[in-house]
């Protein structure tokens, strides 16, 4: 049974949520499988916005939607985003939400410690979205997290505070922070654990019963490629895996579940906070293409970096995710720039590469090098159909397909639902 892999190929922001609400109406089950509430999933319905954080972007058209245990759960966010979603006419219940009861909390403790060692950090902070998740994946792979379960037995949660805190409280005085109020903290978790712990399923267990029963199963990726641990522009990087094979890891299902993998591409790319972007424009063309794009982080508000598409990074993207097809989207934003730009090489000191090196002073001296495409004067928002589009706009995506070495499936036009071009249906068999 064909199912679909939402990934962002690019630095997060790419319109992920745009392409998994759309999708959604094709699945029966929509999973994030890893990140938190750093991330920021923007959905117009009719004129309605969504920004998601936690909530699986399936929520919206209804669809079962699954918390994977690859995903750390900040219990407080989670119910903030429920009221702020239930305010706009959704209902979320545990028949609709299930929250994997392996996975890992995010603690008030957490974005503190994320907080402290921004500002200690100075110039050389990452840029976090401050949200906890990366002292939260530390507690994880440290095996002294506090996990979803772990609200059910009360009792023998002061044992697992008591051995969380000696750890914490070691680095807290480091950073000039005053220990943990331990009677606080397990108040607070007393508190939540009743309204928490109903959504709470062994996720695996009802993806195994999904799969068999043949449904269509959406994972959705949040983050992009080369935010990921192992290979992003490390250490600018989020905590997690954010590529497709942690689709299966992060959900609890096996590796052939991972089905079409669809990675979404923006007609340019945008970063926020630190770490080497070779692409990055600091000119007019930019600034145009950040204000026509609304280039402001949702989580956090941060203006964006905006560059042109860089095919030498889309090309890695396309290689360690295994990407079947691309979503391209805000090829709108492109609209009247005369002449576009894309990135096809890096010059290197006196080599030419085709990938980003991995070290840190090889990217910092990577010099693009350009190809150069005529723009389109016409007006691409919100078209429906490929005969819709200016001939130019058609050569650049037919240009960027070859570039890239990878079909262009789905074609968006605008943050609503409906400004979509469908060239191939990701859950076709
Ligand atoms: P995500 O994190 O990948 O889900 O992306 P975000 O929601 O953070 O950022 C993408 C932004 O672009 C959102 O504001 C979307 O509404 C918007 N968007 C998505 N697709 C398009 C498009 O094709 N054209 C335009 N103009 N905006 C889009
Ligand atoms: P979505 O899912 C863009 C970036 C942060 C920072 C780095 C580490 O909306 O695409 P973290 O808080 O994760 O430890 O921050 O990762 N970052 C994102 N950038 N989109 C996101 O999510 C991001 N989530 C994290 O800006 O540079
Ligand atoms: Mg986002």
């Amino acid at each position: 049974m064909a199912n679909v892999t939402v990934i962002g190929a690019q630095w997060g922001d790419e319109g992920k949520g745009k392409l998994v609400d759309w999708l959604s109406n094709r699945a029966d089950v929509v999973v994030r499988f890893q990140g938190g509430h750093n991330a920021g999933h923007t959905l117009v319905v009719d004129g309605t916005v969504y920004k998601l954080s936690l909530l699986p972007s399936g929520v919206v058209q209804g669809k079962l939607s699954i918390i994977g245990n690859g995903v750390v759960v900040d219990p407080w966010a989670l119910f903030s985003e429920i009221a702020k979603v239930e305010a706009q006419g959704l209902t979320i219940t545990p028949d609709l939400l299930n929250i994997a009861d392996n996975a890992c909390l995010i603690l008030p403790i957490h974005s503190e410690l994320d907080i402290a060692r921004e500002a200690a950090a100075g110039a050389g902070k990452i840029g976090t979205t401050g949200r906890g998740i990366g002292p939260a994946y530390e507690d994880k792979v440290g095996r002294r997290a506090i996990r979803v379960a772990d609200l059910e037995d009360l009792d023998a949660l002061s044992g697992k505070i008591d051995r969380l805190l000696t750890h914490h409280n070691a680095l807290r005085q480091g950073l000039g922070l005053p220990d943990v109020d331990v009677a606080a903290l397990t108040d607070q978790l007393k508190e939540i654990a009743p309204r928490l712990l109903p959504y709470a399923r062994p996720v695996w267990y009802v993806l195994d019963k999904a799969r068999q029963d043949g449904k269509r199963i959406l994972f959705e990726g949040a983050q992009g490629a080369l935010l990921d641990i192992d290979h992003g522009t490390y250490p600018f990087v989020t905590s997690s895996n954010t590529v497709a094979g942690q689709a299966a890891a992060g959900s609890g299902l096996g590796p052939k579940s991972v089905g079409y993998v669809l990675g979404i591409l923006k007609a340019y790319t945008t970063r926020v906070g630190s770490g080497p972007f070779p692409t990055e424009l600091f000119d007019e063309i930019g600034k145009g293409i950040a204000t026509r794009g609304h280039e402001f982080g949702t989580v956090t508000g941060r203006a964006r970096r905006v560059g042109w598409l860089d095919a030498v990074l889309a090309r890695q993207s396309i290689a360690i995710n295994g990407i079947d097809g691309i979503a391209l989207t805000k090829l709108d934003i492109l609209d009247g720039i005369e002449t576009i730009k894309v990135c096809v090489g890096y010059k290197v000191a006196d080599k030419v590469l085709d990938y980003l090196p991995a070290g840190f002073k090889a990217q910092q001296g990577i010099e693009p090098i350009y190809e150069e495409l005529p723009g389109w004067s016409e007006s691409t928002q919100g078209a429906r159909s490929w005969k819709d589009l200016p001939g130019n706009a058609v050569k650049y995506v037919r240009h960027i397909e070859e570039l890239i070495g990878a079909p262009v499936a789905l074609l968006s036009t605008s943050p609503e639902r409906d400004d979509t071009i469908l060239m191939r249906d990701p859950f076709q068999d």
